[in-house]
Parts: C-alpha cells; sequence; structure tokens
C-alpha cells in the first residue's frame, strides 16, 4: 500500500478541503545572528562552544541566516503552495535573561516575521519552546528548577499578548522528551547534564509549564487553538520472547505514555512510576490537574519506530534499543516505516481520542548532492515523503482526526548534535553563499499541493 510508485499517485484531493499543508523550522536551527537585536544567550550557545559536543563544531551562530533572509524564506514557503508555516520563537531574543520586559527589537522582528506569512497566505503556527533556553536560567537550575515553570508562563504571556492578535495556533513545548532526555539524561543536546532523575523532574516541570501557559495564552489571544508537540514512537519488540514484549511495555511507558497519560488526565502511568522508585518526579498538589487542562490539538513528530529488547541491569527501565537489520534506513540510521505512522497514530486516536492531530513534523535525511544543473535530485526524501503522505491518508481513513500535515524542514538546517552533517530540508541551502535551491523533493510537493 505504501510503496513509492503508488504514493507518487496520491493527490491532495485525496485529503479533505481543510487539511492543513504546512512545513515546520525551529528558531535555533535556521535564524542565526546570535548576537543582534539584543538576543541573549541560549544553552544552545553554550553547548556549541565546548569542544566535542557538535560533530562538525559547528553552530547556530549563522545557520541558515534567516533572521535576515526570512522574505526569501517566506516567499518559498508560498511557492511550495503550503498555507501554514510552523516556527519558533527564540525566548532570548524575547527575554536576553529570560526574565523582565519583553524586548522591542525581539518582538519586533517576530512580528514583521507574522506579517509577512499572513500577507503571503500563511497560517502562523508558533511553538513557543523548541529548546533555546535563556541560558541565565541554565545557570539558575533550568528545567530541573520549579522556577523555571513560572519563568515559561511569564514568557508565554508577553509573546501571546503581542502576537496573540495574529497567531491563534500556539504549541507550548516541542518534544519534551527530547528536552528531557537528551538534554539532561543522554547528555547530547544541551545544557549537556547526564542525570536520569533530573530528566524525570524536567519532564515534569515541561508539562507543567505547558499546563500552566494553556489557560494564560487563552486569556490573552481569545480564540487561541493551543496544543503541545510529543515526539512519539511505534514500539516492537526485538524478538517473540517474553522478555522482550514485557520490554516493550516498559520502553512505551517512558517514550510515549509519560506524557500522553497525564496530558489526558491519567497521571503519570502507575508501571512506570514503580520502575522509577525513587527517581519519580516530586509532584505538587494541582500540578496533574494543570497537566491535564484541555488543549485544542495534540501535534505528533512521526520519524521512525523503535525496536527494543530486554537488557537487565541497564537503566532503570532494563531495556535496549535495538537495530533491526533489513529495513530501510534514513543517512542518519532512522528506520523509514510509512505503516508506523499508521500504527501510531491509529494506536493514540483508541487509547486517547485527542481531538484533532496535527502531524507537526515528519521527514528524512540523505546525502544530498548539488548538481552542476543545479538540481538535487533526492529521489529517497521525495519517496518517505509521498509514503508518508499515503499512510496519513491511511490513517485517517482508519478514524483517526488528523487535520494537518507539516514537512519536516522547509530548509537544510544546523541539526542539533549533527550540525550541518544532516540535511532534512525540501530546500537545499548552500551555506557558503545562503542560496536556496529547492530540491526535487520540494518540487513534488509544490506540485502536488497546486494541483
Ligand atoms: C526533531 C526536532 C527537529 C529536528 C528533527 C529532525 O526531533 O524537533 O528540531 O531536529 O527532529
Amino acid at each position: 500500500m505504501f510503496d513509492a510508485p503508488t504514493a507518487r499517485q496520491l493527490r491532495r484531493t485525496d485529503f479533505p478541503p481543510d487539511f492543513r499543508w504546512g512545513c515546520s523550522t525551529s528558531s535555533y536551527q535556521i535564524e542565526g545572528a546570535v548576537d543582534e537585536g539584543g538576543r541573549g544567550e541560549s544553552i544552545w550557545d553554550r553547548f556549541c562552544a565546548q569542544p566535542g559536543r557538535i560533530r562538525d563544531a559547528s553552530s547556530g551562530a549563522v545557520a541558515c541566516d534567516h533572521y535576515h533572509r526570512w522574505p526569501e524564506d517566506l516567499d518559498l514557503a508560498q511557492s511550495l503552495g503550503v498555507n501554514a508555516y510552523r516556527f519558533s520563537i527564540a525566548w532570548p531574543r524575547i527575554q536576553p535573561s529570560g526574565r523582565g520586559p519583553g524586548l522591542q527589537a525581539g518582538l519586533d522582528f517576530y512580528e514583521r516575521l507574522v506579517d509577512g506569512m499572513l500577507e503571503r497566505g500563511l497560517q502562523p503556527w508558533a511553538t513557543l519552546y523548541h529548546w533555546d533556553l535563556p541560558q541565565a536560567l541554565q545557570d539558575a537550575g533550568g528545567w530541573v528548577q520549579r522556577e523555571t515553570v513560572d519563568a515559561f508562563v511569564d514568557y508565554a504571556d508577553l509573546v501571546v499578548r503581542r502576537l496573540g492578535d495574529r497567531v491563534r495556533h500556539w504549541i507550548t513545548h516541542n518534544e519534551p522528551w527530547c528536552t528531557a532526555f537528551l538534554g539532561h539524561a543522554e547528555g547530547c543536546h544541551a545544557p549537556g547534564v547526564q542525570d536520569f532523575g533530573a530528566a524525570i523532574q524536567v519532564c515534569h516541570h515541561l508539562l507543567l509549564s505547558h499546563g500552566l501557559a494553556v489557560p494564560v495564552i487563552r486569556a490573552a489571544c481569545p480564540g487561541a487553538q493551543v496544543g503541545i508537540t510529543l515526539s512519539l514512537h511505534p514500539i516492537h519488540a526485538a524478538s517473540d520472547s517474553a522478555a522482550d514484549q514485557a520490554a516493550v511495555q516498559r520502553h512505551d511507558g517512558l517514550r510515549n505514555r509519560w506524557f500522553l497519560d497525564p496530558l489526558h488526565g491519567r497521571g503519570y502511568p502507575a508501571d512506570t512510576l514503580a520502575l522509577l522508585g525513587d527517581r519519580a518526579p516530586q509532584v505538587a498538589p494541582g500540578d496533574l490537574q494543570a497537566i491535564a487542562t484541555r488543549t485544542d490539538f495534540l501535534g505528533v513528530n512521526y520519524y521512525f519506530p523503535e525496536e527494543v529488547a530486554d537488557a537487565p541491569g541497564q537503566g532503570p527501565l532494563a531495556t535496549r534499543v535495538v537495530e533491526r537489520e533489513g529495513v530501510p534506513r534514513t543517512a542518519f540510521g532512522w528506520e523509514v516505516s510509512p505503516e508506523g505512522l499508521v500504527e501510531l497514530f491509529t494506536r493514540v486516536q483508541r487509547d486517547y481520542t485527542p481531538g484533532p492531530i496535527y502531524l507537526t513534523e515528519n521527514g528524512s535525511t540523505w546525502d544530498d548532492t548539488l548538481g552542476p544543473d543545479d538540481q538535487v535530485p533526492d529521489e529517497q526524501r521525495l519517496d518517505y515523503l509521498a509514503r508518508h503522505l499515503a499512510a496519513a491518508r491511511e490513517a485517517m481513513r482508519q478514524g483517526v482526526l488528523l487535520k494537518g500535515y507539516f514537512a519536516w524542514s522547509l530548509l537544510d538546517n544546523f541539526e542539533w548534535a549533527e550540525g550541518y552533517t544532516r540535511r532534512f530540508g525540501l530546500t537545499y541551502v548552500d551555506y557558503p553563499t545562503q542560496r536556496r535551491i529547492l530540491k526535487a523533493s520540494g518540487q513534488w510537493y509544490a506540485r502536488f499541493l497546486h494541483a
């Protein structure tokens, strides 16, 4: 069903007329201009400056220079034919130290950007936190500290008061799992902490800050549509053994249910809490009610399924992610599985009935090359895109309330710890010249959307 030739036959008219079509980016990955407009230092500036943290020793200091080139980038998005654009706001551009009054230059920048979207028929979808915490807040303990929750709610209030007359779609956090576990347990993302217990407390504070921000956003923007974006994965067992099957349950508990359950009013999953023991988060009275505040949609980023095996003694979950052999993988090593999209979304729909769901990120990285003819023949990305759209269509056919699809990403950009070695864009960025070249996949998406 999801073979490439069939998927390429898909038409936009196979989706409902009110389906949202978009592409996604994030501030630190594209903006550059880290010292302009009074912007404060972010944890990613600090992290990138530490030797050995980023694969190519790069940083987002220049990135795609989107801070200066945004009109061209929005033109590009418009030329694709999308009707929505998901971007994120850099907290250190608004509050350089993470607290205090909003910086005019920062607020003005996003206001111009948003006006640029509206002029081009692009519905703005703003993410408030896509990982670039002001370093000053990190110096005071960052997301491990409950005070950061209050700081986030103030920041959200400030931003939405200024932009809420033109931005209606708000995402509080992007992928709290990554912030918590890549940033605080594995330490391969900023702030580079390796402390599993801290990561668990960070999860709680991220979710709490989301829940407390929802009513504040609604108050500042009547009619706002507010949600959160989670990175979710179908989890499969490495073998038929009972031990590996049980490992799936444990892994799923922290990867998926740890976020989905409290957001849907069920509190933290009991089986996972039991495994965590004294590393369970500190939860104050009222926190779980706040986290379960009703939202208007659920954002899901889908990239790949995970396969796990029982691994006695390995971490509190005693599981290990294994790489199944003989399956197609992107240049990142992520398994390509459109079937996984159907499995994941039907599961979320069945187990949680979350209301409208938006696929807020989906995409792939390949070793793209710019040919002498100025073409980037990224057939694998094109196939990935077409096959995942076919899967999205199938998930809807099976009853999933999917309302929109955002491709990751409009542009090649700074891929966190991988630096510029991973290209995810529908558009190729020639970094030395900052020239943008629409790849074959981008051309296909545009033909699909214009048909
Ligand atoms: C997601 C992130 C996004 C990008 C893609 C490839 O986890 O949200 O910023 O890095 O992966």
